[in-house]
């Protein structure tokens, strides 16, 4: 290990929670270092979110029932109260005013005219507001259905150019610096060269956990890092089981990568129909195409095993005019979207995370944890669509402002973890093959329906799985490997959580307790 570093906020990833968390910070004045893993914007999740951000229009305790509804009743009501009565807040001073994000329908940005409502309706001058599934008004902000990267290149240019603040790509934190309840930084490593970096206070943001399944709407890298290393840290981690699955991904075939196609799509009217050309949602829910995610993605799941494929039809909508930039990745891989888009279920989203309270504060002193890595109980069992960006702004700000509370201080340089590099002799590939494996048995064991013989199977996989890779990180470091141990450990959280809890709500589905989703009657038959 080399020298040292300090600073007062380390944030661990780059998106929206990491950057609104560095923001909070650098605004009381602190020195803030982002480390993220990734080279390129596009290795965080926010880059990648189509639909939106969800705001409060007049009626706030519609929202709160909306969210309360997708979660299957079990959000945690005050954590809905902190989303609600923060988002516009939250939504006009960062994203609208310090960004100049210009959401569509925009007229103060496009004109300079009056400031724009964010309570007003179409029509009135107001934003152009989306609808999602389970969404029961128009209250979405978004640029197209490319809404993520308008937010997240701004806000990273704003950062870089804001004194105190460096965000650091290529450095991806491998272990928590902890020292009696007490957690002190990381030990980064950067540029070929591990040390630790001193912090006051330790802002974990480092998104999802798609790594861990065969298709999944994250991006790369998605490997669960930040609950890994606060797990092992001995933070408390909850509400693992409900893991959200997005029920129109591209379904693709063989090497091809799949893509997000948005909800936004089905929230203007395209409908989804099975092998046998059969529009069958109105027979599994009365909100068809609009019922909760976990919902649509069970019956697409069932649809798909029936009838050997689910095409989302988009004739209902100008397509091309309103989605180009789906149009175009229809087009790269030769789907004329005319004929119908091909779609799957994928993971999409970790309800549970790393417990936090209503500042993102953790069970450990001194560590944060916001976004997708984080567990506030907003969500519940089931998150509604467009309020992931929401939840990470919100937590972000408060946590970074919570972070800085300290008196500015030294950190406490308390002796680091001892990282080893003993043994060279490291396959080359072996986090990558091991990495196949895990997917595999999530795949298999730990879907979108769960059978406790399948969960007791994949525990078991995992499990040897780890003292694998716990020995050889008891003799070598690299990156790879790291992440390796995050994912297993991560996979472990959820395939315990979803074997303790035999109740099915939500994105969590037991088989012992139901019965598989089967196609049900269309209503023609
Ligand atoms: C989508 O655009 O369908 C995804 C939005 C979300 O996950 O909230």
């Amino acid at each position: 290990m080399t020298g040292h570093e300090t600073t007062d906020v380390l944030v661990v990833g780059a998106g929206i929670g990491g950057l609104a968390a560095a923001l909070a910070a650098a605004r009381e004045g602190r020195d803030v270092l982002v480390a993220t893993k990734s080279t390129r914007p596009e290795g965080a999740s926010s880059w990648w979110a189509q639909g939106g951000i969800a705001v409060a229009r007049d009626d706030r305790a519609q929202f709160r029932r909306d969210i309360v509804a997708a979660s299957d009743g079990t959000a945690d009501l005050d954590a809905v109260e902190t989303l609600v009565e923060n988002a516009n807040e939250a939504v006009s001073d960062v994203l609208v005013d310090t960004l100049g994000v210009s959401f569509d329908g925009d007229a103060a940005a496009s004109d300079g005219s009056t400031e724009t409502s964010l309570t007003a309706g179409d029509g009135d001058g107001g934003f152009d507001f989306g609808r999602e599934a389970a969404h029961s008004e128009d209250r979405i902000l978004h640029v197209g259905a490319a809404t993520g990267k308008h937010v997240h290149v701004p806000f990273l240019n704003h950062l870089d150019d804001r004194d105190g603040v460096e965000i650091r790509t290529d450095a991806a934190a491998l272990e928590l610096i902890r020292h009696e309840g007490r957690v002190h930084g990381a030990v980064v490593e950067s540029g070929g060269e591990r040390a630790p970096v001193y912090a006051g206070a330790t802002v974990l943001a480092t998104g999802g956990i798609g790594d861990l399944f065969p298709r999944s709407t994250n991006p790369a890298g998605a490997t669960g890092d930040g609950i890994g290393m606060a797990a092992l840290a001995g933070a408390d981690v909850t509400d693992m089981e409900y893991v959200q699955y997005h029920p129109t991904a591209y379904a693709a075939d063989g090497d091809e990568d799949g893509f997000l196609v948005s909800e936004a799509v089905r929230g203007e009217g395209a409908v989804l129909r099975n092998g046998d050309g059969e529009r069958f949602m109105p027979a599994y829910h009365e909100d068809a195409e609009l019922a909760p995610r976990d919902v649509v993605s069970r019956a697409v799941a069932a649809e798909r095993r029936a009838t050997g494929e689910v095409l989302l039809d988009v004739s209902p909508l100008d397509f091309a005019g309103e989605f180009p930039g789906l149009a175009e990745k229809c087009a790269d891989r030769g789907v004329d979207p005319t004929d119908g888009i091909p779609v799957a279920p994928a993971e999409h989203f970790l309800c549970g995370g790393v417990a936090v309270d209503d500042r993102g504060r953790t069970s450990l002193d001194g560590l944060y944890a916001v976004g997708e890595c984080a567990c506030t109980g907003l969500h519940g069992a089931n998150r509604l669509a467009s309020t992931s960006l929401l939840e990470g702004l919100v937590w972000g700000l408060r946590a970074g402002a919570d972070a800085s509370r300290g008196d500015g201080d030294d950190p406490e340089r308390v002796a680091p973890p001892e990282l080893l590099d003993r043994d060279p002799a490291l396959p080359d590939d072996f986090a990558r093959q091991k990495f196949r494996r895990l997917r595999r048995v999530t795949d298999e064991c730990v879907g979108i329906e769960r059978d406790p013989d399948e969960l007791r199977r994949a525990l078991g996989v995992l499990r040897r799985l780890k003292g694998e890779v716990d020995s050889y990180v008891r003799t070598r470091t690299s990156r790879s490997l790291y992440e390796l141990r995050n994912a297993t450990v991560t996979g472990l959280l959820v395939t315990r959580h979803a074997l303790a809890n035999d109740e099915s709500v939500g994105t969590h589905y037991r088989l012992d307790e139901g019965e598989a989703t089967e196609p049900r009657p269309t209503a023609d038959d």
